[in-house]
């Protein structure tokens, strides 16, 4: 199964970046990361979700940005046929393989300026997200699991990106929920000018951990103006065991 995901489209700023794809008609599901428009403009929305159906017709599933303001978010969900995640989850199946997509806009440390001035109560907000959607990522009976944010769930996708302001990018207090859960494929975007992928991994931290293995999971940050491209991956099953790559869309 080809995935695609991209994030920061931010309606016509970057629309010419999507101009440049090469069409995508192995596609098969693409996953958007957010903030596909600016300063909440529902025209300019329309007018990206347009160019990324126009590369290719694969089922869009995706999860709002800051630019998708919190009021306006029923209206994006009437519009252009795309589930939207808020903090959901739900199973996609094609050609016998089940996706499991858990998706969110995801958690800041420290709030902006204008978020911890306007909205009290977002500290907590973030705190309770990060706790549902450790819940919601369990396997259960699917062969993939993914998970789609919009803010970074890792520091370390955001190398390239000033370090004070790394804790008003995103989270990482994902990464040891990542790191216990395990999802096949870890992805977000916000961070225009980050890293596009980091591994993090979990360390032996006590004797108790000792024998139990480490696990490596690598995050990606699908952010349009730092990848240039949809960041695709082609997920198979073969003999029962999963294999993941990346790779090349069109
Ligand atoms: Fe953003
Ligand atoms: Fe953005």
């Amino acid at each position: 199964m080809m995935i695609g995901s991209v994030g920061d489209v931010h309606g016509r700023k970057f629309l010419e970046i999507l101009k440049e794809q090469r069409k995508m008609e192995q596609l098969e599901l693409l996953l958007l990361a957010g903030d596909m428009t600016d300063s909440n403009d529902l025209d300019q929305f329309d007018l990206a979700i347009d160019e990324l159906r126009r590369l290719g017709g694969a089922p869009m599933i995706g999860v709002f940005g800051n630019e998708e303001y919190d009021e306006s978010h029923q209206e994006y969900r009437k519009r252009k046929e795309i589930t939207f995640l808020d903090d959901e989850v739900m199973t996609f199946e094609k050609e016998g393989m089940k996706v499991k997509i858990v998706g969110t806009t995801g958690s800041l440390d420290r709030p902006t300026w204008w978020q911890r001035t306007n909205l009290p109560d977002i500290w907590r907000r973030y705190q309770l997200r990060i706790e549902k959607v450790s819940q919601l990522l369990t396997r259960d009976d699917a062969d993939l699991l993914i998970l789609l944010a919009h803010y970074a769930l890792t520091y370390k996708t955001l190398v390239g990106e000033k370090e004070d302001r790394y804790s008003e990018m995103g989270s990482r207090r994902f990464e040891s929920i990542i790191l216990e859960t395990g999802p096949d494929i870890v992805l977000h975007a916000h961070a225009h000018g980050g890293t596009r992928t980091a591994t993090i991994l979990k360390e032996q931290k006590s004797l108790e951990d000792f024998g139990k293995g480490t696990r490596k999971i690598t995050i990606y940050n699908v952010s349009l103006p730092l990848t240039r491209s949809i960041t695709c991956f082609d997920a198979r099953k073969e003999d029962g065991n999963l294999h993941i790559m990346k790779r090349e869309c069109g």
